[in-house]
């Protein structure tokens, strides 16, 4: 087994191992570990801003029913119930060490609810909602508990695929599913056999390619979700710190899953800002990435209510807030020019990212920074535009 597989150790965390933290409202014993990996249960401190987002999405979209399918130390599970009201949230990891953290964490945050134990699962009730915690198989589980939850969470060490079709039949038809796929040298074409089989998709390599990463990550959740007949509504999903993260709201009925389906297509780069995209669901000609989305990054609507709850709960980090800004802010028009990568192609020097979006916008464009990297903007411009404001307006 590896160091973080299902059985990586028989002997429960002891305490001496563990350390007392607070992100958001929980409170919460973490392994003490000098690297993450080592630790004999997952925790990673970089990814409360993954948390965080989640939360603030489920502030916005109030599910009843939660699941953390891969919980490791069950911070996020419990966060769901603390600052996002969730009635039932059920948190599960495979790892009886997992597991056994999880309990200690719940009981830690919820000290007076009634525990008791159900086939193996574990049920905490505390006043009128309660916390089911479990160590199973994800997809066991999620096959178990068909449209059961309004929210499935998916946040798995590498890639999500193999649990996508479980978690599309464990969420409810009208529900949302939020899925981290961490397999970033997969997605961004480092390892493009390993897409085309996980992903069935053609990678793209050079700048663009945590968005196309982004793009096929949420293409691929598409086309499992069509046959289901389910389509599906991008409410956020953004790359940061070396992972995809994507949240779904779904939508029933067949003429849904065709209408996503009809929002996939291509890109074609050929070198520093030469790019263009298609929506077909075949490429009409070779050199074709993909397929992935080509639809919205963001439904503006939730993103602004998103940016309100940040400033008004006091709870999330203060980087989350400014990121949640910047996305916010985000012109959401398929890829982006990066000054780096121009300067290097045409052998001048890197102009300031706020002076072109300024020169773009006096010439009659929307041009906006992005999310996906500093030394870039995006804009309704095409190349000519940009070389224009590039050499003064
Ligand atoms: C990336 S960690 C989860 C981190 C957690 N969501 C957080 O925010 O801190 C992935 C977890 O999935 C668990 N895991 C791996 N395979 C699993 C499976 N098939 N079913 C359920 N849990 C699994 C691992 O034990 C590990 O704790």
């Amino acid at each position: 087994m590896t160091r973080h597989g299902t059985e990586a150790r028989c002997v429960p965390v002891r305490v001496s191992e563990l350390r007392r933290i607070i992100e958001g409202e929980a409170e919460l014993f973490v392994p003490r570990a000098p690297r993450i990996y080592d630790a004999p249960v997952f925790f990673n401190p970089i990814m409360r801003l993954n948390r965080d987002v989640s939360i603030l999405c489920a502030r916005i979209l109030r599910p009843k029913t939660v699941l953390d399918a891969f919980s490791a130390t069950g911070i996020r599970g419990i966060r769901y119930a603390l600052e996002a009201d969730a009635e039932e949230v059920w948190m599960n990891d495979i790892s009886r060490d997992a597991f056994e953290l999880m309990l200690k964490n719940s009981r830690l945050n919820f000290p007076r609810a009634l525990q008791v134990g159900v086939g193996g699962r574990v049920v905490l009730i505390h006043g009128g909602s309660i916390l089911v915690l479990s160590k199973e198989d994800a997809n066991r589980l999620m096959s178990d508990k068909f449209r059961y939850f309004d929210l499935v969470d998916l946040d798995p060490f590498g890639s999500p695929v193999e649990y996508l079709d479980a978690a599309l039949r464990s969420v409810k038809r009208k529900g949302v599913v939020a899925v981290t796929a961490t397999d970033t040298g997969v997605l961004c074409g480092a390892y493009g056999r390993a897409c085309l089989k996980k992903y069935l998709a053609r990678p793209v390599r050079g700048e663009l390619c945590h968005e196309a990463g982004l793009r096929i990550l949420i293409g691929t959740i598409v086309r499992y979700a069509a046959k289901y007949d389910l389509g599906v509504e991008v409410v956020l999903a953004y790359y940061r710190d070396h992972y995809f993260r994507v949240f779904l709201r779904l939508r029933s009925g067949a003429k849904w899953a065709l209408k996503s389906l009809g929002m996939l297509g291509y890109l074609y780069y050929t070198g520093p800002g030469r790019f263009e995209y298609e929506t077909a669901f075949l490429p009409s000609r070779e050199g074709a990435y993909g397929p992935m989305w080509m639809g919205k990054l963001k439904d503006e609507e939730s993103v602004k209510r998103i940016h309100e709850e940040c400033r008004n709960c006091g709870f999330i980090g203060r980087d989350t807030c400014e990121f949640i800004e910047l996305l916010h802010e985000e012109l959401d028009v398929p890829f982006f020019y990066d000054t780096h990568s121009l300067a290097r192609e045409f052998g001048t020097q890197v102009p300031k990212v706020s002076t072109l979006i300024e020169r773009l916008r006096e010439l009659g464009f929307e041009a906006t920074k992005t999310h996906l990297s500093p030394t870039a903007f995006k804009t309704t411009g095409g190349l000519a535009d940009v070389m224009k404001a590039w050499r003064g307006g």
